[in-house]
């Protein structure tokens, strides 16, 4: 079994908020992360298919066409978008890295299988700033 990934960049502005919450509580969970006028990041997306190679190309999975896939049906989404109101499968959710990545799954997974059906969606790898990042397994 051969892991292979491809890394992809986005931009994006979100506010972590809780309605149930007051004000208050939210400032005192999120901190700065609150701010009612948003904030942005830089985010960086690592992907990660899993499979043996085909025997007529040698490869994994085609990187050409994880990058075609990711940017098509992830990056295209979010990309310069404002994750709180801009992007339908967020809608509802508080706009966390960890909500955000169990959705690029939901997309992705089945995605891939697809385009190769020997191969499977290993793990996303979601950075929020070069220090913190959240990872995915399904
Ligand atoms: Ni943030």
């Amino acid at each position: 079994m051969v892991f292979v990934s491809r890394r992809e960049h986005f931009n994006a502005a979100h506010r972590l908020y809780n309605p149930q919450w007051s004000d208050q509580k939210n400032e005192e969970v999120f901190g700065r992360c609150a701010n009612v006028n948003w904030h942005g990041h830089n985010f960086e997306l690592i992907v990660t298919v899993k499979g043996n190679p085909d025997p007529d190309t040698g490869f994994v999975f085609d990187m050409k066409k994880m990058g075609d896939l990711v940017k098509e049906f992830i990056i295209e989404k979010v990309d310069h978008k404002n994750l709180n109101v801009d992007v339908p499968f967020m809608e509802g959710k508080l706009a966390s890295c960890e909500n955000l990545i169990i959705e690029f799954w939901k997309i992705l997974a089945p995605k891939i299988k697809e385009v190769r059906p020997d191969s499977a969606l290993h793990s996303l790898k979601l950075y929020e700033t070069p220090n913190n990042f959240v990872e995915y397994f399904g």
